[in-house]
């Protein structure tokens, strides 16, 4: 009896976590993140995991591969982060998933991220959304031939007028769905070269439109791409306050 109990209790679930064949610096991912790959790589929802896109504060970017040879973005919102003290402000009862047991706060960002990209899904201003497994977001990858597209930051030179006008429809596209990006800048927006589109990312500060600090925010989001925007030669910005009321009467 003891010895069955023994073995059911030592499945090799851990062990086979460490042995995911993939080729990343040692130390990236924490032993959560690794028996949690492992699952994605189980639902075949991944095949491999290829390279780091990205190393932020609060959240590391791969790119990985599908099981039909699709590039994906792995984005992995990190356990321990000095940035708690801002969730107050952006928690959102609205957009929460039920807590359980073995979530931490750090799943609630990621599923915050993920619900928004839902919500956004038909719009083409954001990646699609594949799978949120706890404090991982998989989903598509923007970029091309598995090279992420430019954020807007870097490429200043081949930004326009119509650049900034589809920005500003993609904020209000979102605000009709019903969100505030809150976290909008330069920073968080990519650019298709070939097809001139922009995308929007970086979601998990997001809050719906009724939510206290929605417009604050949304100040905040149009403050920061005029200002951008106003460093570009040639391009005719609109006043953020004529922006704001534009965007404010669309809410229903
Ligand atoms: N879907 C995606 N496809 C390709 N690259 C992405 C994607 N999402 C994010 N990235 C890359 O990863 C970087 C960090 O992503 P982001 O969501 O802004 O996280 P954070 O700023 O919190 O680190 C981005 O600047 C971008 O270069
Ligand atoms: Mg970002």
């Amino acid at each position: 009896m003891a010895l069955r109990f023994w073995k059911r209790k030592l499945p090799d679930r851990e062990e086979k976590a460490y042995k995911i064949e993939v080729k990343v610096e040692q130390g990236v991912f924490d032993k959560k993140v690794l028996i949690l790959l492992d699952s994605l790589f189980r639902k075949k929802i991944l095949k491999s995991i290829d390279y780091c896109v990205s190393t932020g504060k609060e959240a590391d970017v791969f790119r990985g591969t599908d099981f039909n040879d699709n590039f994906v973005a792995i984005k992995i919102f990190r356990t321990y982060t000095g940035q708690f003290h801002r969730f107050d402000d952006y928690w959102d009862e609205s957009m929460a998933i039920k807590m359980k047991k073995k979530n931490s706060v750090i799943d609630l960002w990621c599923s915050k991220e993920f619900k928004v990209l839902q919500l956004l899904s038909d719009l083409e201003i954001a990646p699609q959304p594949i799978y949120r497994l706890q404090n991982i977001n998989v989903m598509s990858f923007l970029g091309e031939n598995g090279i992420p597209y430019s954020l807007i930051k870097d490429i200043k030179e081949d930004l326009d007028q119509k650049t900034y006008d589809a920005i500003l429809s993609s904020i209000k596209k979102m605000y009709v769905r019903g969100i505030v990006h809150s976290d909008l800048s330069e920073y968080n927006i990519m650019y298709d070269d070939n097809s001139k589109k922009v995308y929007f990312i970086d979601f998990a500060q997001a809050v719906s439109n009724h939510h206290r600090n929605a417009e604050k925010f949304l100040r905040r989001d149009v403050e920061n791409i005029n200002k951008f925007f106003k460093s570009i030669n040639n391009i005719e910005i609109t006043e953020s306050d004529q922006i704001l009321k534009q965007i404010l009467e669309l809410k229903h």
